[in-house]
């Protein structure tokens, strides 16, 4: 039996609990690079999804942050971000989420994104619309660039690649009502789809960082696009572009342009 939204809404709902439970402890924080670091309940969250979806669906494969692959048929395939958000956890900033989607003969049909610290659950199915705690979400309506809040993220080898995103972040700043950089792509997808933010770009990100947050964005209207404009955004590296389909257009344009 493939899984059904609310499947992943309890996933979601009890891995972030996990993360709500340790959010007052002291971290142990462990570096995966300069400045990519991980925690004890990174993994402890892993550990529950990763045992839950095993139990629940044998059989289906798991691509998920922090432990890899875990094989099994190509056709039934989960991506989980145990905790997205992991810089903002580890230095006590409330802001980080669950992110689970399962993808069904390679097309993404299901995503959950939770964030346990404001108890909203953002979620959708494909064709059937996106819902923040069951209600539907529409993306902004705002198409003017001076008029939107955008956000995007900056890659952990920021310090070493020229894919560094500074460029692209000071196009727009000069064109936006501003750029925020709220440190979980996840949550700032859902609130591409929430029309609380307007859109989002970023480059070299991972599947489970965008599997379900990319399907949240585009039940609620948005065009989701890599930065190429084309349809897939879960390929790495992932480059992601998200916005209303008038403002995507000019987005794509200012990240277009010659430098
Ligand atoms: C990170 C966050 C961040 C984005 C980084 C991601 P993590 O995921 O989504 O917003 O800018 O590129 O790697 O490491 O917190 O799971
Ligand atoms: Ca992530
Ligand atoms: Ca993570």
């Amino acid at each position: 039996m493939p899984p059904t939204l609310s499947d992943l809404q309890r996933l979601a709902r009890q891995a972030g609990e996990i993360l709500r439970l340790g959010y007052e402890q002291e971290h142990q924080v462990d570096y995966k690079g300069a400045i990519d670091l991980v925690t004890e309940i990174d993994h402890q969250s892993e550990e529950f999804l990763l045992a839950e979806i095993q139990r629940l669906f044998p059989g289906h494969q798991i691509v998920s942050e922090e432990i890899g692959l875990v094989p099994g048929r190509l056709d039934d395939q989960w991506y989980v971000d145990p905790l997205d958000g992991t810089v903002n956890y580890a230095h006590g900033i409330p802001f980080f989420s669950v992110s689970i989607a399962y993808a069904h003969a390679g097309v993404i049909r299901l995503g959950a994104v939770y964030d346990p610290m404001r108890d909203e659950l953002f979620s959708a199915e494909r064709s059937q619309g996106a819902c923040l705690n069951g209600r539907s979400l529409q993306v902004s309506q705002v198409t003017e660039l001076q008029r939107s809040l955008l956000v995007t993220g900056f890659p952990y080898d920021a310090w070493s690649t020229p894919h560094d995103n500074l460029e692209y972040f000071g196009r727009f700043a000069k064109l936006s009502q501003g750029v925020r950089r709220l440190g979980s792509a996840a949550l700032d997808l859902s609130y591409v789809a929430a029309g609380r933010l307007e859109g989002y770009w970023e480059l070299s990100l991972k599947p489970w960082d965008v599997a379900a947050g990319g399907l949240i964005a585009s039940e609620a209207g948005a065009t989701v696009t890599n930065l190429a404009g084309q349809a897939d955004y879960i390929t790495p590296p992932c480059s992601l572009l998200a916005a209303p389909p008038g403002l995507h257009a000019k987005m794509k344009a200012v990240l277009d342009e010659e430098s």
